[in-house]
């Protein structure tokens, strides 16, 4: 029997005895979840636009993902792989080596979650070149432990009250060509952000004391930012030529999200180091280094790694993901995929006045909602009544943004072309109503 009251009993007991920080963006607690449908305690249905923040690119309990589970569960849940190894995470980091782009040769390492694999990679970088700084971007996001939300850029909610930060990190402004940092526009600016690295060296930090460049493909807390075509290969350029590791932060463009398993590859860019978290393993706690293998195995033995990293469950469940994207074309779905939502964006951004631009690569989509094409006002108010509107039809959607304007698709790719009209229908209905 549906208990109609279950929501409102169980945020009851939420608000008791857990604490307002860990955020919520729908009242919603869920009873169960299958591709790209979450159903709620009370029995509704809701189409999925968000996968748990881009975790779930292969859909909610996959059997493949499931009976992987299952079946190491029954064997062995943990030894720590600094006591008795096991076979699952040597072959997630040999699969994991060559699927990044970059033919050099290569090693990987893991851990829990994303923050931790940026403080990873920071470690190695810092490890290898024997230098302190790094450097990240404006409207980054990188995690909330001390140096992954040092490296952050968004002062709330994920910096305010909560220094002081970890030392030696320094910010260049983005690609964020809607808002030009500089004032230009592409292509006539040259892609002047790139090249502004080399005078950041001498106004901010030396390259000579620079470990490492942070940087995501496709800016994903920060808005969905999407740099043209040269900046990577200029930024990775003058790295080099400096002795700097380039570490790409994919924790979230990452596993097919783009249409290409790794975003850098639109770019054509073969980062140094490489993150990856999130939609690696449908949902278990895993995250992952991958990159250069001089760089990799410069820390002494031990230097490195952590009771839980690379858990067998999650090594399985990863493995069975990367059965399911060959297996179901899965980057030849999410490019079909990013193309019908490019041209549903770009109809709506003609037919709503709010949409100031639409941008990013593939299924990693976004629009920004602007009060003024003018004057480009953020909507931010706006984009919280949407998603509300969202989620009160029966769609799960989430905004992002350094000014919490812009409305963000991270559906998994299994999604289905009726659910995915269902939910663009009721995306579209809540944009009449915020237009008013
Ligand atoms: C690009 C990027 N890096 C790092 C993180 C942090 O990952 P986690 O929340 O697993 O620590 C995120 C999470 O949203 C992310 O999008």
């Amino acid at each position: 029997m549906i208990d109609s009251s279950k929501n409102e009993y169980l945020g009851e007991l939420r608000a008791r005895v857990v604490p307002q920080g860990p955020f919520n963006v729908t009242p919603l607690f869920v009873e169960k979840a299958k591709g790209a449908v979450v159903y709620d305690v009370e029995g509704r249905e809701l189409i999925d636009f968000s996968g748990g923040i881009g975790v779930m690119n292969v859909g909610h309990c996959h059997p493949k993902v499931v009976a992987a589970i299952k079946d190491q569960a029954e064997k062995y849940t943990h030894t720590c792989f600094h006591v008795v190894m096991y076979e699952p995470y040597v072959k997630l980091a040999e699969k994991l080596c060559a699927l990044t782009p970059g033919s050099f040769p290569k090693m990987a390492m893991f851990a829990n979650s994303g923050a931790e694999a940026v403080e990873n990679a920071v470690k190695i970088a810092r490890y290898y070149t024997k230098r302190p700084a790094v450097i990240a971007f404006e409207n980054a996001f990188h995690g909330r432990t001390l140096l992954a939300m040092s490296l952050t850029s968004k002062v709330m909610p994920y910096k305010l009250g909560f220094g002081p930060f970890a030392p030696e990190v320094y910010r260049m402004p983005y690609a964020y060509c809607y808002r030009c940092p500089f004032n230009l526009k592409y292509p006539d600016c040259d892609v002047t952000c790139a090249d502004y690295l080399k005078e950041f060296f001498g106004s901010h930090v030396p390259a000579e004391s620079t470990a490492a460049l942070i940087v995501e493909p496709v800016a994903g807390e920060g808005g969905f930012i999407t740099p043209p075509p040269e900046y990577f290969s200029k930024l990775i350029n003058i790295c080099h030529d400096n002795g700097i590791v380039f570490v790409a932060d994919e924790i979230q463009t990452g596993m097919g999200r783009t249409g290409k398993m790794f975003a850098m590859e639109h770019w054509g860019v073969e980062p140094d180091l490489v993150t990856v978290a999130k939609s690696l393993a449908a949902g278990m706690p895993l995250s992952s280094v991958v990159g250069k293998k001089e760089m990799m195995d410069a820390p002494h033995v031990g230097g490195l790694g952590g009771t839980y990293g690379g858990n067998p469950v999650c090594c399985q469940a990863a493995l069975a993901v990367l059965e399911v994207f060959e297996e179901e074309n899965l980057l030849q779905r999410a490019e079909v995929l990013g193309k019908k939502l490019r041209e549903r964006f770009d109809a709506l951004q003609q037919q709503f006045e709010i949409i100031g631009d639409v941008r990013g690569k593939g299924p990693m989509l976004a629009m920004e909602l602007v009060k003024d094409r003018e004057t480009k006002k953020p909507a931010a108010d706006e984009a919280k009544a949407l998603v509300k509107f969202c989620y009160e039809k029966g769609l799960i959607l989430l905004s992002c943004g350094n000014f919490s304007n812009v409305i963000r698709t991270l559906m998994p790719l299994v999604i289905t072309d009726e659910q995915l009209e269902r939910g663009l229908a009721i995306m579209e209905d809540g944009l009449s109503v915020i237009s008013k």
